[in-house]
């Protein structure tokens, strides 16, 4: 008799760690109960984590939101990390919570959770939306990712409005514009602290420069301007580190690869989505980098997409507040003054209709 109870106590036991009980008492959605003794998480001694900075993901259970989580929860400047999402948060974030590294996660499902996942935030990374398919623009996601931008921008303005933002959601040259008319409407806007994430184009751009000139990437650092899309993506081979020039061919092939890495991805995935390793990989460099910034560290440069000049891909530096110095673009060869005034054109037609979208 006392042996089937054992085992009955067991399978229980197994059970309710396979299939956690979802938002039975415990805010944060997952709970620990240990026999019946009902320890619950919020009773458990170890409440803080290590010292450092609170992150939130918004669009934590996608493609990209997954792999940015369980990087981010391996950043030791990460104290507490909140995963929200529409679907399958819980399950990501009990997954992502047994990483034995300083971060504590919590999950937060629907958007009803929103403000809960926001409060008290220092840095807000936003994967949410839908990806593109292939023969799709970054331009056709719009009418449906401007909505889920324009919601969670007001959810940070109302919880979090000193956060630096990073957003991910395409197509970014117009919702980084969306974010802002949001946040100027709320009164909580300072482009310092929002930031388009770029740097997946710097990513490709300092690969693809390597491959060609036989470097190990690491090495390589390749500045890419103007915005998040086809001609508006600007490499600026001319200013590669370390000094090399490049023969036409090789600049043209460079410049036509880098503007559309995106779409060689999605072709390659056939219908199942766009980037999200390699843009994971780049979300969290980026985060880090914002991160480093906000700690004080000197001489944290990275490339994005910043709300200045008025909305311009650019070299910037990164400190305590955000966004502190944006660079000028340096001395332009013909091939890139010619590719700049042709991103410039297509850029104004996004960032007016993002800025008209969230006007409405
Ligand atoms: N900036 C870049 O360089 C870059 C690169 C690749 C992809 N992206 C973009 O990132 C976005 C996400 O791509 P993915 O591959 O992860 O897509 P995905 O569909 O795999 O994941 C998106 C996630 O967002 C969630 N979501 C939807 N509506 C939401 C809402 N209102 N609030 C919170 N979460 C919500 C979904 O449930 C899903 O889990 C897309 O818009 C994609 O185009 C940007």
């Amino acid at each position: 008799m006392q042996q089937s109870a054992d085992i009955n106590r067991r399978i229980a036991q197994i059970s309710s760690h396979i299939n956690p009980p979802i938002n039975q008492g415990c805010k944060y959605c997952v709970f620990l109960k240990v026999e019946e003794g009902n320890l619950w998480r919020s009773d458990c001694r170890a409440k803080g984590g290590s010292p450092g900075f609170k992150v939130a993901i918004l669009g934590a259970a996608g493609g990209i939101g997954q792999p940015l989580a369980m990087l981010m929860k391996m950043n030791p400047l990460v104290s507490v990390l909140h995963l929200y999402d529409v679907v399958n948060s819980p399950g990501v974030t009990a997954d992502i919570s047994h990483m034995d590294t300083g971060a504590v996660v919590r999950g937060f499902l629907g958007q009803n959770q929103l403000e809960d996942a926001l409060t008290g935030m220092d840095l807000v990374i936003i994967p949410a939306g839908v990806p593109r398919k292939p023969g799709m623009t970054r331009d056709d996601l719009f009418n449906i990712n401007a909505g889920i931008v324009k919601t969670i921008s007001e959810g940070i303005a109302k919880c979090c409005p000193k956060a630096i933002v990073n957003l991910i959601s395409n197509p970014v040259n117009s919702t980084v514009p969306i974010a802002a008319e949001v946040f100027k409407k709320a009164g909580t806007y300072d482009p310092r602290r929002l930031l388009g994430v770029t740097m997946l184009d710097v990513v490709r751009a300092n690969t693809f420069v390597a491959e060609v000139l036989g470097l190990d990437p690491r090495e390589v650092s390749v500045p890419v301007v103007g915005g998040h899309a086809g001609v508006t993506i600007l490499p600026l081979l001319s200013q590669v580190k370390p000094a090399c020039s490049f023969t036409k061919e090789e600049t043209e092939y460079l410049t036509s690869r880098i503007q559309n890495g995106g779409t060689e991805v999605v072709e390659a995935k056939a219908g199942a989505g766009s980037a999200t390793l390699s843009m994971a990989y780049a979300a969290v460099k980026f985060a880090d980098a914002c991160l480093r910034g906000l700690r004080g560290d000197a001489g944290v440069i990275e490339c994005a997409f910043v709300t200045e000049l008025p909305f311009f891909a650019s070299r910037v530096r990164l400190g305590r507040s955000g966004v502190e110095e944006i660079y000028p673009l340096g001395p332009l060869n013909e091939y890139e003054r010619v590719g700049l005034e042709k991103a410039k054109k297509e850029l104004g037609g996004s960032i007016d209709k993002g800025v008209s979208f969230a006007k409405k």
